[in-house]
């Protein structure tokens, strides 16, 4: 099926047939619940226990929360944002130069998310950059717009350093040492998604990115500060998370949530579209090393019961998520262990 970049600078009036979903998959956007809202958790109070306490809380009952007082600084932030914004806007000629539907490829623009094996298409083109090590990957980065490298690895090192506080409030939370999720995971790879969703002309019928679970171990997003598009699935229900100043969102990939033995969930989110405005978003992913062995600590199982999945390591893992449609089973159902 033929696909390539939307973000080629036209406005589309229609949308095309191959981006139109089936009517029982369509978002039913005025069926999102508008009266829940994920936890804000101020990363600056002293409190400790407490903020340990509201972030297992949140893995728990929603898998998503967001960050206030992060320590990421504003300067990268708005630097990030700035030279993302001018990479779209560059000539889809140029832009199209980086352009790979090869899922194993470490940088890449693409577009929808896995063309070759999708039946409908998404209405997104993104950005696919590997970020650690910095030294290893940086060199195969878009070097136009010219300040890209330098505004994109500076975000990318301040993020890392927010992933690690978060794993570790994440690892008290689950009444295990501190270092014990980071040294589960081993020397943690960083990607990144930059997200780009044009105006669409049908937003009702498609999606930015349908329900997904993200397969990594944790999920930093910088959302656009001003378009709304981040939906969770809570108690059956799609719930919206709108843009709150200075936060990031953050949600438990799927080794998080074989990691904790199935406590803290790895939940099913989606972005949808709108006909007015682009809408940008900015996904770190911390994601194990690929032989990291990920396996629930003793202390997680249930009483007389096995591990809810069986071990299994990164790369085993990493090559059957993206073997598959987005919007298939949770691909952790595919390592369970037999009941
Ligand atoms: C993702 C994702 C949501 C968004 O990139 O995995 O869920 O709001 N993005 O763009
Ligand atoms: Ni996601």
């Amino acid at each position: 099926m033929e696909a390539k970049v939307i973000s080629g600078g036209t406005r589309f009036t229609s949308l095309p047939r191959s981006y139109v979903r089936p009517e029982s998959e369509r978002p039913r956007l005025s069926e999102v619940s508008a009266f829940e809202h994920v936890p804000i958790i101020d990363l600056g109070c002293n409190d400790r226990s407490q903020v340990v306490r509201q972030v297992g809380d949140a893995c728990r009952v929603y898998g998503f929360f967001q960050v206030i007082n992060h320590g990421v600084s504003t300067e990268a932030v708005e630097r990030m944002q700035e030279v993302a914004a001018e990479f779209f806007r560059l000539p889809v000629e140029e832009k199209m130069k980086l352009y790979s539907e090869d899922p194993t490829k470490t940088m890449r623009l693409s577009t929808s998310f896995n063309v070759k094996k999708e039946k409908v298409h998404n209405w997104r083109d993104y950005l696919r950059l590997h970020c650690h090590p910095l030294e290893k990957y940086m060199e195969e980065w878009p070097a136009n717009p010219p300040t890209f490298k330098e505004f994109v690895s500076n975000y990318c090192r301040e993020v890392r350093c927010l992933g690690y506080r978060l794993e570790e409030l994440i690892s008290e939370s689950l009444g295990l040492e501190k270092d014990a999720v980071r040294n589960i995971l081993g020397e943690q790879g960083q990607h990144m998604a930059v997200n780009f969703y044009p105006p669409c002309p049908e937003p009702e019928l498609t999606y930015g990115l349908p329900g997904h679970t993200d397969p990594n171990a944790l999920t930093i997003l910088l959302q656009d500060q001003n378009v709304a598009g981040l939906q969770v699935l809570k108690d059956g229900k799609w719930v919206a998370i709108d843009p709150h100043p200075n936060a990031f969102v953050i949600n438990i990939g799927d080794q998080l949530q074989a990691l904790s033995n199935g406590r803290y969930k790895s939940v099913w989110h989606r972005a949808i579209v709108n006909a007015d405005k682009p809408r940008m978003s900015i996904a770190s992913f911390l994601c194990p090393s690929n032989d990291a062995l990920i396996s629930s600590p003793v202390s997680l199982l249930d009483n007389g019961c096995g591990p809810t999945y069986r071990d299994f390591t990164y790369a085993e893992y990493y090559k059957k998520f993206w073997s598959r449609n987005l919007d298939q089973e949770h691909c952790l159902e595919l390592f369970k262990n037999q009941a």
